[in-house]
């Protein structure tokens, strides 16, 4: 095949259950699209894939709380999920659905492959039947007692009240969601993908030939490949579904997590039949990158599971990246659709009409790229007014306008240069690389920075030129001025595009530079002199306290009431005093989580690697009841840094993290307000 670069960039299908809201934006699509424009704007071959995950349980179950049918269900949501990534500019090439004939086909024909291979192992394992109902249940049918805080209604693999992740077994009075009724145990057959055969491999394959990938998305797949693989089923006893493609397998569906990610080859076939085009290349082809854009609970799937399956079946490429994001939380508290924590898509365009790129900007400046992160309603103020407004729009805006006081509104000549337009153009010229780099480092984060960063250069350039002062003396002076003022904005114009896609469009039509892209920035000479630049509109409004105070308030409806206020009974009493020597003794310190696993035989134990700025070391914490080592990779912990090393469970453990022991939650971690350096003393 010819060489050329060709990019198939996915996003998590996500399933089609419940309207879009920030955190979703934040974690997966809107890097993805950012990277995807920036790839478009350099010309290279792209197919950005997405659709709706229309299988599984969660499906089911919301169905089933809507009192429709899972098939009525995917098609009320697939189509507001899709209007949402579509009004916020989410380019995807197409936004596919895993209903479609077209995936069943390509899924089935997928498991084929792998069970005509003899890949699979199939093992017969128990679980839980509804008799009344005659089927048999998925962790998420099951509902009783949880085992760690005494919580009612806990499923059988998540209580939502504790977070512990738990088995059916380990319900206290286990009964059936559909029914009501305690379930039987019964057997049940099923295939399994067998992943140790794949450890070697994979331990190789993410750990050697990809160390470069994300720090969070390395830790994790350590994390994985530490506690050593074993075969995952990837069939379930239901009946919404893609049906397994054999004879002895009826009432079988492929488990969603198998499906889902086909769904990616799946949307390539649509897209090419509907284009005209040859899905092949994007797949098959060494010369194509791979790029899945996720978030951080889709990296297994994505950095193991996946590549096994692809691995497995041997037609396919493999994913050259997964660049993971973690999470947004809301004021402060975890996104929940259930209690309606969120910021949905929707309502936040019937409240912010045509500001979809302040959302953008605000999510991309404060994306959840290395840590969970917060949005929070001031600092979206904030960032509109004292950034969008004040830097970038200004600038837009001063130059556009004196263009028209001084010159006709036509771009000035610039014949009177002096040094500080040299500095200023070699200043420029090094923006696109330095953006571009970023981008293909997947640090959207500082590459939004520089953007801003060029925008407040042309700011200065303009305050120390003041040409609205020297027009009466030194009109030559200024008409270079402006000049240069105006190609910065050319651009600022070129490169906003994959982060500030509206605007973008908006302000390359003043400038009369639709036609301009990504090489052609880092010029000053991008508009020829006497253009027509348009009057331009004002590109971003300063939001005003009320409309930020009716956000708050709204969110703060949903709080639940805070129970803990209500229930004072159990609080441990007070210590007895200690002398401040006492407590300065403790060396409290800053620390992240490198690595964290669990200790062998043991339910409590995790055992964590951690950077204390002055050294790693190993800790020996109990909490794995609380915290999935997957889960706390990254995070900041508060550290006793001198506390005595002792050995458990033969491990060396040197220190201790501290944590809250809530009566009804358990443990919860304590972390910093702001990310700080690791090895700062608390004091
Ligand atoms: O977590 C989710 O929302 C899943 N529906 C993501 C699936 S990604 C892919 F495999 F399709
Ligand atoms: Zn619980």
């Amino acid at each position: 095949m010819e060489n050329i670069q060709r990019y198939t960039v996915t996003a998590a299908l996500p399933y089609a259950n419940g309207p879009v809201h920030i955190g979703h934006l934040a974690g997966c699509y809107l890097p993805a699209d950012i990277y995807v424009r920036f790839l478009r704007a350099k010309g290279r071959e792209v197919l950005f894939l997405c659709g709706s995950d229309e299988h599984g349980v969660g499906i089911a179950i919301k169905a089933q709380q809507e009192g429709i049918t899972p098939r009525e269900l995917i098609d009320k949501y697939h189509f507001i999920m899709k209007n949402a990534f579509h009004d916020f500019g989410i380019s995807f090439d197409i936004y596919s659905r895993t209903s479609s004939p077209i995936h069943y086909e390509t899924a089935q024909e997928f498991f084929s492959n792998l069970y005509y291979k003899n890949v699979f192992e199939k093992k017969i394992s128990k679980q839980y039947y509804d008799t009344k109902f005659n089927q048999f249940l998925a962790d998420r049918y099951i509902v009783g007692t949880c085992p760690n805080c005494a919580y009612e209604k806990a499923y059988g693999d998540q209580c939502e009240r504790c977070g512990t992740s738990l088995d059916p077994i380990d319900l206290i009075n286990p009964h059936s969601a559909l029914s009501g009724e305690k379930p039987e145990m019964r057997e049940t057959e099923h295939w399994y993908l067998p992943l140790q055969n794949y450890q070697d491999w994979l331990q190789k394959w993410i750990l050697e030939e990809h160390a470069d990938w994300k720090n969070n998305v390395i830790g994790q797949c350590r994390s994985w490949l530490n506690q050593g693989l074993a075969a995952r089923a990837v069939t379930r006893d239901l009946d919404w579904g893609v049906p397994v493609p054999l004879a002895d397998a009826k009432g079988k569906v492929l488990y969603v997590w198998f499906d889902a990610p086909i769904g990616y080859i799946s949307a390539t076939k649509e897209w090419a039949q509907q284009n005209g085009k040859n899905w092949e290349p994007y797949w098959k082809d060494a010369q194509s990158k791979l790029v899945h854009f996720i978030g951080k609970d889709n990296i297994v799937f994505h950095c193991v599971v996946f590549p096994s399956m692809l691995k497995a079946h041997g037609d396919f490429i493999l994913p050259d990246n997964v660049p993971a994001n973690e999470f947004l939380n809301i004021e402060g508290d975890k996104i929940s659709t259930s209690r309606n924590w969120a910021v949905w898509l929707h309502e936040y365009l019937e409240e912010f009409p045509d500001k979809q790129d302040t959302l953008r900007y605000v999510l991309c400046s404060n994306a959840p790229e290395t840590k969970d992160n917060d949005f929070t309603w001031k600092d979206f103020q904030a960032k509109n007014n004292n950034e969008l407004v004040a830097i970038y729009g200004n600038l837009v805006n001063r130059v556009i306008i004196l263009t028209h006081k001084y010159f006709d509104g036509k771009v000035p000549p610039c014949d009177v240069l002096n040094p500080l337009e040299e500095n200023l153009a070699a200043e420029i010229a090094a923006f696109p690389k330095i953006i571009q780099d970023l981008l293909e480092s997947f640090k959207l984060r500082e590459a939004l920075q520089e953007l801003m960063n060029l925008a407040r250069a042309g700011n200065k350039y303009l305050t120390e030129n003041e040409p609205w002062k020297t027009y009466k003396d030194q009109p030559e002076r200024t008409a270079t001025v402006i000049n240069y003022g105006l190609q910065l904005i050319a651009n600022l114009a070129i490169l906003s595009e994959p982060f500030l896609p509206f605007t973008a469009v908006k302000l390359k039509k003043y400038l009369q530079i639709e036609n301009l892209n990504w090489d052609d920035a880092g010029a000053m000479n991008l508009l020829k002199v006497g253009t027509d630049i348009s009057k331009a509109e004002i590109l971003f409004e300063k939001i005003e306290d009320e409309a930020i105070n009716f956000q708050i308030e709204k969110l703060n409806a949903k709080r639940p009431i805070i129970e803990n206020i209500l229930q004072t009974k159990n609080i441990p009493d007070l210590k007895q005093n200690i002398t401040y020597d006492d407590f300065s003794k403790l060396d409290l310190r800053i620390a992240t989580i490198l690595e964290a696993e669990q200790v062998p035989k043991t339910q409590k134990l995790l055992k964590l690697k951690i950077n204390i700025g002055l050294e790693e070391r190993t800790i020996v914490s109990g909490i794995a009841e609380h915290y999935k080592p997957e889960d706390i990779i990254g995070k900041q912990i508060i550290v006793v840094a001198n506390l005595e090393p002792r050995a458990i469970k033969g491990i060396d453990s040197k220190g201790m993290i501290l944590m809250i022991h809530d009566e009804e939650k358990g443990l919860i971690m304590i972390q910093p307000e702001k990310e700080a350096a690791d090895g700062s003393q608390i004091i």
